[in-house]
């Protein structure tokens, strides 16, 4: 079994494990255990937000685990109902809590824009925000900053704005949808691009016993999601899978054995672009509230 002992650096110097564990799942998003299992398999990068639910139970686990909490790289993500500079403090402040620690790794704007109206009110609503981020940095509480969900028009918006840049943005990124105008992007200015959803949460199209991933797998011997994953860190991009079960959690990790050759990676970044789950950064924005009142 390969442990995720392989890291990017990211454009300030801080390095990530290429692989992380997602915690926005149906099945678990409440189960202390399930952080415990993902802890002993050797995750030590967490994915979680304030939308989540999951800061909770992550942070009972990794307070249980005995482990010193510099082990670990947590990430969060204040919702856009938290936005604003008053509500990015009060929305940190909720997440340390929640977490039971009093720093977070990475801090991240989950989505750039409140509506799906075409006005310009979404560019200054991300600069509060993020001058509130950059107080953070300075005051400790959070130790580096990034954006989800951002695509480069966002990013344009926000970038002259900052004097602490983003290092890592959140991009729904996998084979079938691999976003390579945002992916090229993020790498041109030094934003190390994360993948959520990277297995497109089991869309039949990729899982499809007859398609190009399942012939792959065969080839390598491995699945077709670890052919996902593989995928993405050879494209340079940080996959953070969910995974209620064990044995999922330690196959994600068995990727750091075998590699894609430059045709495989070629006909997987232009597979069909046609296993999006729905959510666009300026079209569909989630109709979803954060629990504010939990604490
Ligand atoms: N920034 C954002 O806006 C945003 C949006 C969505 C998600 N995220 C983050 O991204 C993370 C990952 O996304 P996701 O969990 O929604 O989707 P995903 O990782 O693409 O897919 C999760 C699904 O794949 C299954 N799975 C995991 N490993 C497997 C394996 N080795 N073999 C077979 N099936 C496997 C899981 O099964 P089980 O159900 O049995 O575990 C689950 O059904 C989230 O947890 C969250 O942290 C961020």
């Amino acid at each position: 079994m390969s442990l995720i002992n392989q890291f990017y650096t990211l454009s300030d110097g801080f390095k990530l494990p290429k692989l992380g564990f997602g915690t926005f799942n149906e099945q678990f998003v409440q189960y202390q255990e399930k952080y415990n299992e993902a802890i002993e398999c050797g995750y030590r990068f967490f994915d979680t937000a304030s939308l989540y639910e999951s800061e909770r139970p992550l942070g009972a686990a990794l307070k249980d685990c005995g482990l010193p909490r510099e082990e670990f790289i947590i990430e969060s993500k204040l919702w856009y109902d938290e936005m604003g500079y008053d509500g990015a403090k009060r929305a940190l402040e909720r997440s340390l809590k929640r977490l039971g620690t009093d720093y977070l790794d990475l801090y991240l704007i989950h989505w750039p824009r409140q509506t799906g109206a075409f006005d310009e009110d979404w560019k200054e609503l991300d600069r509060q925000t993020w001058r509130a981020l950059e107080e953070m940095v300075e005051e400790g509480t959070v130790k580096h900053l990034g954006t989800s969900n951002f695509l480069p028009h966002h990013l344009e918006a926000l970038l002259p704005h900052c004097n602490i840049k983003p290092v890592v943005n959140q991009l729904e990124l996998h084979p079938g949808y691999s976003q390579e105008a945002a992916v090229a992007y993020c790498h041109e200015k030094k934003i190390q691009p994360i993948a959520y959803c990277p297995l497109a949460r089991q869309h039949p199209l990729c899982i499809a016993e007859d398609g190009i991933l399942a012939y792959l797998a065969k080839q390598y011997g491995k699945s077709i999601q670890q052919i996902m994953l593989r995928f993405l860190i050879q494209k340079g991009i940080l996959p953070i899978p969910g995974a209620d079960r064990k044995e999922y959690m330690l196959a994600n990790m068995d990727i750091f054995d075998f590699d894609l050759t430059a045709e495989e990676l070629s006909i997987l970044s232009c597979m069909p672009q046609n296993t999006w789950l729905g959510e666009h950064p300026d079209f569909s924005i989630p109709d979803r509230k954060t629990n504010q009142d939990d604490i």
